[in-house]
């Protein structure tokens, strides 16, 4: 069993080390692990912050950890050069279009979601966001129109087929879970959006025992603050799933709580080949003071043992450890608490 660490940058190299120290505990036979460079530190290292060497590591292994990038220092280097395209690009080039980001609330943090408790007591939803296209992978630049005004573009589209791989998997999730299916998009406006619906009505013939619903992604964010006990499964493209999941994380209490597995088709001998990766990014304001919270880390983790390796079993007992921790009340400074990020992972490994 191969696992690629990608730390990155920011609080990366951090909430890694803590996932480390549980994998360890673990004590899986036969497992292998490689370390690679990603984003600004790859930039500095190798000149690119997706060096082949390390998307070659992606390709050999089972499954990707990938701890966050992005730092301020690179914010001006040419877009291609940014850290943010190690993501980008290894989940593009891996083919990893389906976003696994579920929420669910933790028993005991009921007072510390951004919501009223009896609200944030009934979050457990799942986020399912395509990962592969939408605005994100369009024709984009800057450009200099006839009348010298600056103009920034990017082509938002979905093809039929992208859309209905993404709706496939949403509908089997729901299947798995309590059989509610919500896709979010703008039909109202934007002819991207008006596919994406036609094609999920179109996929929802094959999955009858789901109930499907849409709603506009305005009122969606609205839904999610009043009443987000309503979600089950949401499904929904690049650009609203990124900014609806970090929504949902504050609705749980802290956005170091979330985790997220790409996955994609390819298979391998445990499970299916994916990249799993807090939803939060590197956190610069807070990088290098032992502050962070490695539990969107550590529960990335989990997803990866569960749906890469096979291990549910590990999955989760780490998940039941995490659980137990945050119950007993060793909560970081996002949560209100006290704990560095060593102290959190001490916990959980206790717990474990
Ligand atoms: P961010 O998620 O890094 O941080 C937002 C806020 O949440 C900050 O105040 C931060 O301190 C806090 N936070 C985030 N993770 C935390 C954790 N584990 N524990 C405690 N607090 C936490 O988002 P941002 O500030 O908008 O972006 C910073 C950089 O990260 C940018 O370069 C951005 O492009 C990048 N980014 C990367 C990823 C990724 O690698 N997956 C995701 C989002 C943003
Ligand atoms: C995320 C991040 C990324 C995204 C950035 C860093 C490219 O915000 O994983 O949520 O927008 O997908
Ligand atoms: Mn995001």
């Amino acid at each position: 069993m191969k696992i690629a660490l990608f730390p990155g940058d920011g609080i990366g190299p951090e909430i890694m080390g803590e996932a480390r120290r549980v994998l360890d505990a673990i004590d899986l036979r036969g497992l292998v692990l490689f370390e690679g460079d990603v984003g600004g530190a790859a930039y500095r290292r190798y000149g690119h912050p997706l060096p082949p060497e390390t998307l070659d590591m992606a390709k050999a292994a089972d499954a990707v950890l990938f701890g966050a990038v992005g730092d301020p220092a690179c914010d001006n280097l040419e877009r291609h050069l940014r850290p943010e395209q190690a993501i980008l690009g290894l989940r593009s080039q891996l083919g990893l279009f389906a976003n696994l980001r579920p929420a669910t609330m933790f028993p005991g943090l009921e007072d510390m979601s951004a919501l009223r408790p009896e609200v944030a007591s009934q979050i457990d939803l799942l986020i399912v966001r395509e990962l592969n296209g939408d605005v994100y992978f369009g024709e984009k630049a800057m450009r200099v129109l006839d009348d010298g005004r600056r103009q920034g573009y990017d082509f938002m589209s979905y093809a039929e087929d992208e859309v209905r791989r993404i709706a496939h998997v949403a509908f089997r999730a729901a299947q798995g879970r309590k059989g509610k299916l919500c896709s979010v998009d703008k039909a109202n406006v934007l002819e991207t959006s008006q596919l994406w619906r036609d094609v999920v009505i179109e996929t929802h013939a094959e999955y009858p025992d789901v109930e499907l619903s849409h709603m506009y992604v305005d009122n969606a964010a609205m839904q999610l603050v009043r009443n987000p006990g309503q979600f089950d499964v949401v499904v929904t493209g690049n650009l609203f799933g990124d900014i609806l999941s970090d929504q949902a994380s504050m609705c749980v209490g802290s956005i170091g709580l979330l985790a997220s597995a790409a996955l994609g088709e390819r298979q391998t001998d445990f499970g299916t080949f994916g990249m799993y990766e807090p939803i939060h990014g590197s956190a610069p304001d807070i990088a290098g003071q032992g502050k962070a919270n490695p539990m969107a880390m550590i529960l990335s983790l989990a997803m990866l043992l569960r749906h890469s390796l096979g291990l549910e079993a590990e999955a989760a007992r780490i998940e039941a450890a995490v659980g137990k921790t945050l119950e007993d009340g060793v909560l970081g400074a996002d949560l209100g608490g006290s704990a560095g990020t060593s102290e959190v992972g001490d916990a959980v490994l206790a717990r474990l």
